[in-house]
C-alpha cells in the first residue's frame, strides 16, 4: 500500500476504534448538528443522504484526506484526458467520451474522439429511428414488430436493463428481447412465438469472438434462413461491434454494422451502439436524453470539489464500509420497479472492475476490494432476505434508490413504496431495544413470563448503515444520471486500491477451461488429462444422459 496513504488507513482504523462502540440513534440522538444537513450532498434533484452511515466528521474528513493522497483527481483528469490509464490492455478509458459534446475536447490518439463518435452515434440514432417508422423495413418492405439483442456481460446487461427501466418511453417502438445464455433455452424460449420475417436481430459483441454470443447469433441467423430466403433474411440483421473484420466474415452488410472502440470497455458500453437496443425501444430523442444524464454526472464527476462530488462520497462510504468496517457484501436495493435491473448491472461494473487482488503495478493487495453486490427492488426484497438484513450475524450495508414521482398512475402504492424506503433505513440504522419491545408486548397484553422469552427474538439491534438516493422524475435523463454516478464511484474506489479497474483477465482462464473440455464431453473421449473431479462429473453427466 502506497506510503502515501498509509497514515490516512490508520487515521480511518482510530476513527472506527471511536465509532465502533457508539450507536447510530446516539450519533442522532445526542449529535451537535443535524446529521442530514452534514452527511449528505445535492446535485440539481438528486440528493444522497449518508447520514445513516457510522461515520462522523472526522471520519468524513479522514476519508475525503485519503481520496486526495490517493490522487483521486488526478486520475480522474488522466482518464478524462485520454491517457491510457488501463494500463494491462495498453488502452485509453474514454467512454465518458459517448456521451460527451465536441465541446468538452475528449481527445484519442491526438484527435477529437467527436469525429468518430458524433457520425456513429448518428449512424445508429438514425437507424433505430428508421427501423420505428417504418423507413427501415425487411427485404418485404414489412416493418420490424420484434427485436433481438444477442450479447453477453456489457454487451447484454446495460441494454436489458434500459430498456426495462424506460418502458414509459416506448411509445410506438418494437418489442426488445434479449438473448444472453449459451443454454439454448433462452434462445428458443425468446424466438418461440415470435415473427421471423418481422424480427431484426442484433448481434452485440464488442470482441465479436466471445463463444455464447457468436453460437447464439449462428443460431438465430439459421432461424432467420430457415424461414426466409438467405438474401431477404440478410435484412434483418445488424451487428454492434468493434471488430469489423468478424463482421464481415459474419455477413453483416456494412451499412448495418455500427462499431466503437477499444477505449470503450465492454460493462461500459451502453452509451456506444450497443445501446442500439435501447435507441430502437425508445427512439433517438429519449436516447440522447439518456446520454444527456451520463454527460451532468461526467461535468459533476470532474468539476465538484471531492467534499460535495457524489461519486467520490458515495465512493468513500464504500471504502468506509469495506476496509474500514469490514462488510463483505453492499445489497443495492431500488425502490422502482423499472429498476428492475438495476443492481444486475451495477454487479457487473462493480465486480468486473474491481474484483482484483493486485495493483496496477503487480503488487499483491494487502486490503480487500470490491465488495459482493447484490440486491432486488423493494418491497419484494423485504419479504425475502431482509429478515437477515436486519437481525442476521453479518452488517450488511445498503443503498436504497428512490424516485419521488411515481411511474405508474397508482399513487397510493407510491406513497406506500416511499413509506417503505423510508422505513428501512430507519429500522436498520435505529433498531428496537430490549426494552421498548418488552413495553410494547406488555401493553398489549403478553403475560410477563412469555413477553420475556420473546425479547430476544423480536429486538433488533439496529445500528447496521445504509445510504438513501433520492430524485424527481424517473426518466432516460435521470436513469443515465444514476447510472454515471455508479460508473464513476467504481472508478474511485479502483483509484484508492490502486487496482485497473478496467481489464478483466479473471474471466479468461475459464473461457479457456471450457474450450478444453468441450470436446471432452463426447462419449469416446479420452479424459485421462483431466484431474479427477472433472473427469469424475464428466462420466456422471454421461452416464445421466437420456
Ligand atoms: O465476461 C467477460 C467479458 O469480456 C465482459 O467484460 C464483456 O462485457 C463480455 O465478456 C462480452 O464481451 P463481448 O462484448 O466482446 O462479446
Amino acid at each position: 500500500m502506497s506510503t502515501k496513504t498509509q497514515a490516512h488507513w490508520q487515521a480511518l482504523s482510530a476513527d472506527w476504534k471511536r465509532l465502533q462502540t457508539v450507536h447510530l440513534r446516539d450519533m442522532f440522538d445526542h449529535a451537535s448538528e443535524n446529521r442530514f444537513e452534514t452527511f449528505s450532498c445535492s446535485v440539481d434533484d438528486l440528493t444522497m443522504d449518508f447520514s445513516c452511515e457510522r461515520i462522523d466528521a472526522d471520519a468524513l474528513d479522514n476519508l475525503l484526506k485519503l481520496a486526495v493522497a490517493a490522487d483521486v483527481e488526478g486520475a480522474r483528469d488522466a482518464m478524462y484526458a485520454g491517457d491510457a490509464i488501463n494500463t494491462t490492455e495498453r488502452r485509453e478509458v474514454l467512454h465518458v467520451a459517448l456521451r460527451g459534446e465536441r465541446a468538452d475536447g475528449y481527445m484519442v490518439g491526438g484527435a477529437p474522439t467527436a469525429d468518430l463518435v458524433d457520425p456513429e452515434r448518428d449512424r445508429f440514432l438514425q437507424f433505430a429511428d428508421d427501423v420505428r417508422d417504418g423507413t427501415y423495413t425487411n427485404a418485404q418492405g414489412a416493418r420490424f414488430t420484434d427485436v433481438i439483442n444477442i450479447g453477453i456481460g456489457g454487451s447484454d446487461l446495460g441494454p436489458v436493463m434500459a430498456v426495462r427501466a424506460l418502458t414509459d418511453f416506448r411509445e410506438s417502438g418494437p418489442n426488445v428481447h434479449f438473448v444472453s445464455n449459451i443454454d439454448g433455452a433462452h434462445l428458443t424460449d425468446v424466438t418461440q412465438g415470435l415473427n421471423p420475417a418481422t424480427t431484426l436481430i442484433l448481434v452485440a459483441s464488442k470482441t465479436f469472438t466471445t463463444i455464447e454470443t457468436i453460437t447464439n447469433a449462428k443460431a438465430a441467423k439459421a432461424w432467420l434462413q430457415t424461414a426466409l430466403s438467405a438474401t431477404d433474411a440478410d435484412a434483418n440483421l445488424a451487428a454492434l461491434s468493434t471488430n469489423m473484420d468478424a463482421t464481415a466474415e459474419f455477413g453483416v452488410a456494412a451499412d448495418r454494422v455500427f462499431g466503437f472502440w477499444d477505449w470503450v470497455g465492454g460493462r461500459y458500453s451502453v452509451c456506444s451502439s450497443i445501446g442500439l437496443s435501447v435507441a430502437l425501444s425508445v427512439g433517438s430523442a429519449n436516447f440522447r436524453e439518456f446520454l444527456s444524464g451520463f454527460r451532468a454526472m461526467d461535468q459533476h464527476f470532474k468539476t465538484a470539489p471531492l467534499d460535495q462530488n457524489l461519486p467520490v462520497l458515495l465512493a468513500l462510504i464504500g471504502i468506509w464500509r469495506r476496509n474500514v468496517m469490514d462488510c463483505p457484501t453492499v445489497a443495492l436495493i431500488p425502490y422502482n420497479q423499472r429498476l428492475e435491473f438495476f443492481s444486475d448491472y451495477v454487479q457487473q461494473m462493480d465486480m468486473e472492475s474491481n474484483g482484483k487482488s493486485v495493483t496496477k503495478s503487480g503488487d499483491t493487495l494487502t486490503r480487500a476490494t470490491a465488495p459482493t453486490i447484490w440486491g432486488t427492488p423493494g418491497t419484494n426484497s423485504q419479504h425475502s432476505y431482509f429478515q437477515m438484513l436486519h437481525q442476521g450475524t453479518d452488517i450488511i450495508p445498503a443503498d436504497f434508490i428512490l424516485c419521488a414521482n411515481p411511474t405508474s398512475p397508482l399513487d397510493y402504492q407510491h406513497k406506500l413504496l416511499t413509506a417503505n424506503f423510508l422505513a428501512q433505513s430507519q429500522a436498520l440504522a435505529f433498531g428496537k431495544t430490549s426494552d421498548e419491545v418488552r413495553t410494547e408486548m406488555l401493553a398489549k397484553g403478553v403475560a410477563a413470563d412469555e413477553a420475556e422469552a420473546l425479547v430476544p427474538h423480536r429486538t433488533f439491534s439496529g445500528n447496521r448503515p445504509s445510504t438513501s438516493i433520492v430524485y424527481a422524475d424517473h426518466t432516460p435523463f435521470s436513469l443515465g444520471r444514476l447510472i454515471a454516478l455508479y460508473e464513476h464511484k467504481v472508478f474511485v474506489q479502483g483509484v484508492i486500491w490502486g487496482v485497473n479497474s478496467f481489464d478483466q483477465w479473471g474471466v479468461e482462464l475459464g473461457k479457456v477451461l471450457a474450450r478444453r473440455v468441450e470436446p471432452m464431453l463426447d462419449a469416446d473421449a479420452d479424459t485421462s488429462s483431466l484431474r479427477a473431479s472433472t473427469r469424475g462429473l464428466i462420466n456422471a453427466i454421461n452416464a445421466l444422459k437420456g
